[in-house]
């Protein structure tokens, strides 16, 4: 069990990183102690900058030998307040953010070696000047962190395509609760040499150690992208143009997202600048994305042959297609828009969750039937990657009813979803992890052997449980 740093142990953390690479007021601390949603309010005696991984390696293993918790932080983005240290007060902070280079760069190979702090945008941004694409796009990426996003295997817009952030992944450097350092910043795509360690960090959320660089996979550049809203009267057809698509355009098929009326409404209203394109409203909107390295491709006559036949076959009711950047960049704001667009309208309950693909209609219908028994003072706003089978099942509360009333309702609502999708075949997390937030729950549902593993790889990795307490896995 982690202890309370004492003055002594506070001293040497801090002459571990030099001079004005912590903080400690209570005011500068302020921002690493509550989570992006505010679920959380924690405290901490301690936040350490660290600028590099030997820096790190020192600090963990002062923590290890005074058994010391250590909350890895970067930018902070997480919906299960995996980052937000406890209210306990003991537990020190180890901002990111400071290593933020990007090392290697190897067109030829289709890698780069970026370090943990380096914010998704800036990851996306130093490919593409060397004309190469790092995949991963959600709409936090101006702030999320590299290191974030393989702690928690972040998804996002274009898995269809590219896969999660496991799958981007050739090589990192972890630096363990010890203080060793793993160096396996490899670029293999072919590495048959034993147990795939590297795997065990993504998703672990800072529990098992920190990543402090990753050598991620890149992709040609898109020439050519085509970009649609289509409105559909049902969630099946939904299922059915993507079927449509994967035949006539296979893998050049790189988004699918779903969004329901409501939530296109919702944006509408609450974030300047956004219109719904379509002529008439339909009960579900989509947003379809076509793109391929190759400039002949011409995928836009591709997917208006393809978006004609599903409107013969009455599988869609409207569709507009971008002809322009910027029409394209517009959708795409409609869609990113909707969370923002769902907290200024209101509180919300949230369910980030998954299915097989062919689930999607029904997790709709039997998750919409729980949502008007369970909490009446909500709205369905269940959008997200319709083509991973993961959808954000989220609940808008209604204006003019009671706040206190409507989030009373999530913790049953919650379990009888959970149950919904757990039937289903599905998962209680797709891509936002488990953090603080779900560790009781994916304690009480998780399949008990695959659980004992995951308790004894943590023992065998961090005896002393010093990484991330409390997130993932609850103590035993
Ligand atoms: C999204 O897909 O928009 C996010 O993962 C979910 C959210 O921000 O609520
Ligand atoms: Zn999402």
């Amino acid at each position: 069990m982690p202890r309370l740093p004492d003055p002594a142990t506070l001293r040497e953390l801090k002459a571990a990183v030099g001079k004005e690479s912590w903080l400690e007021s209570a005011q500068a601390v302020a921002p690493f102690v509550s989570d992006f949603r505010r679920l959380y309010h924690g405290a901490t005696p301690l936040v350490l900058l660290p600028r590099d991984v030997d820096e790190v390696a020192r600090i963990l293993s002062i923590c290890n030998r005074e058994e010391i918790g250590v909350v890895p932080h970067g930018g902070n983005t997480s919906y299960c307040g995996a980052a937000t240290p406890d209210e306990a007060g003991g537990q020190i902070v180890l901002s990111m953010r400071r290593l933020n280079r990007v090392r290697r760069i190897d067109a030829a190979d289709y890698s780069m070696v970026v370090e943990a702090g380096c914010t998704l945008a800036e990851t996306q941004a130093a490919a593409r000047e060397a004309d190469r694409l790092f995949p991963l796009s959600l709409g936090s990426e101006g702030t999320a962190q590299i290191g974030g996003n393989l702690s928690t295997n972040a998804g996002g817009t274009a898995v269809l395509r590219y896969g999660m952030m496991r799958d981007l992944v050739l090589g990192l450097e972890v630096v363990l609760a010890d203080g060793r350092v793993l160096k396996g910043l490899k670029s293999l795509r072919k590495d048959n040499t034993g147990y795939d360690v590297k795997s065990l960090f993504v998703g672990a959320e800072g529990t098992l150690g920190v990543i402090t660089a990753a050598c991620l996979k890149l992709f040609p550049q898109p020439a050519d992208t085509a970009t649609a809203l289509v409105g559909i009267d049902l969630p099946q057809h939904a299922l059915d143009l993507l079927a449509r698509l994967r035949t006539a355009a296979g893998d050049q098929v790189t988004s699918f997202e779903l969004m329901p009326q409501l939530a296109v409404e919702l944006t509408v209203k609450h974030i300047p600048g956004v219109a719904d394109p379509l002529y008439q409203g339909t009960p579900w909107y989509l947003l379809i994305e076509l793109s391929s390295p190759n400039p002949q491709q011409n995928l836009l006559t591709l997917l208006t042959g393809t978006l004609e036949a599903a409107a013969a076959a009455g599988t869609i009711r409207d569709a507009m297609l971008a002809s322009s950047i910027g029409q394209a960049q517009a959708m795409w704001k409609l869609r990113e828009s909707v969370p923002e667009a769902q907290r200024r309208h209101g509180a919300s309950l949230k369910h980030d969750v998954s299915v097989p693909v062919s689930a999607i209609p029904r997790l709709i219908e039997a998750g919409s039937a729980l949502v008007h028994r369970l909490a009446p003072e909500g709205d369905v706003v269940s959008y997200g990657h319709a083509g991973d089978g993961n959808l954000h099942f989220n609940v808008s509360q209604k204006p003019d009813t009671d706040i206190k009333s409507f989030i009373a309702r999530g913790p049953v609502l919650e379990l009888a979803m959970f149950d919904l999708v757990e039937s289903l075949g599905g998962s209680i997390s797709a891509e936002h992890g488990i953090g603080r937030l779900k560790a009781a729950e994916f304690a009480r549902r998780a399949d008990p052997v695959e659980l004992a593993v995951m308790h004894e790889l943590k023992r065998a990795l961090d005896p002393k449980g010093i990484m991330n307490p409390g997130k993932v896995l609850c103590a035993r």
